[in-house]
């Protein structure tokens, strides 16, 4: 995506964030052994969490240059690996039992949205969660204001970069391959104002 990366790393330069231990209510599903990754990790907080929970196969994931030499700085134990997600997920088929993805799943169309989702399946193993957050539709702070333009419904770019804000229907067709183990509309208290988010656990 052109030039989104270094919005990214710019970003990544100013702001840290916090860990929420949103995550914590699902490692029981994960063994020691599993292959986990996060994609779009930002500061990798997650991988952070679960690597001082004993996981160790875990790679920090994002398309942020500047943002994955600060993870390395900050951890030198976490692997990480530089890719742009709308691409492709650089994984055999397969070969990945956990995908995480904290608030950086709602940056596409919904074509593209699609397609993620379909890579996502692809490199799962069976019996594979994807565990992630998204905006929501009803996420009345953060939806861009009258100056953004909407591309398509709930799908917005504010100048800098694009936003999407999921409805409940957005995810019949997104989880069609997948068993739903839950989707929850949530505040989360992570940034000035309270945020809506979707949260959810899905299984190849
Ligand atoms: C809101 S931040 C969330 C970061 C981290 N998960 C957290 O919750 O602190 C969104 C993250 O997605 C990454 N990202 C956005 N678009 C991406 C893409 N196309 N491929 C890979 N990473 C991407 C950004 O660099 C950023 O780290």
């Amino acid at each position: 995506m052109d030039e989104l990366d270094k919005y990214w790393d710019k970003i990544h330069l100013k702001y840290n964030s916090i860990y929420d231990e949103w995550l914590n209510r699902y490692v029981h599903f994960f063994k020691k052994e599993d292959s986990i990754i996060e994609l779009g990790c930002g500061r990798a907080y997650c991988s952070n969490y679960l690597l001082n929970n004993g996981f160790t196969n875990i790679i920090a994931c994002d398309f942020s240059e500047e943002v994955l030499k600060i993870v390395n700085t900050e951890n030198p134990n976490i692997k990480t690996k530089l890719f742009d997600m709308s691409i492709e997920l650089p994984f055999q088929d397969s070969s990945i039992n956990v995908i995480i993805a904290d608030l950086s799943l709602h940056y596409f169309n919904s074509s593209t949205t699609k397609y993620i989702f379909d890579e996502i399946y692809r490199v799962l193993k069976v019996n594979g969660y994807l565990i992630a957050r998204v905006n929501s539709a009803n996420d009345k702070f953060y939806i861009p204001n009258n100056n953004a333009q909407e591309i398509e419904k709930n799908f917005f770019y504010d100048g800098n970069i694009y936003k999407k804000f999921f409805e409940k229907e957005d995810f019949k067709t997104l989880f069609k391959n997948f068993e739903v183990y839950n989707l929850e509309e949530k505040y989360i208290d992570r940034y000035e104002k309270p945020k809506i988010i979707w949260e959810f656990c899905i299984k190849k």
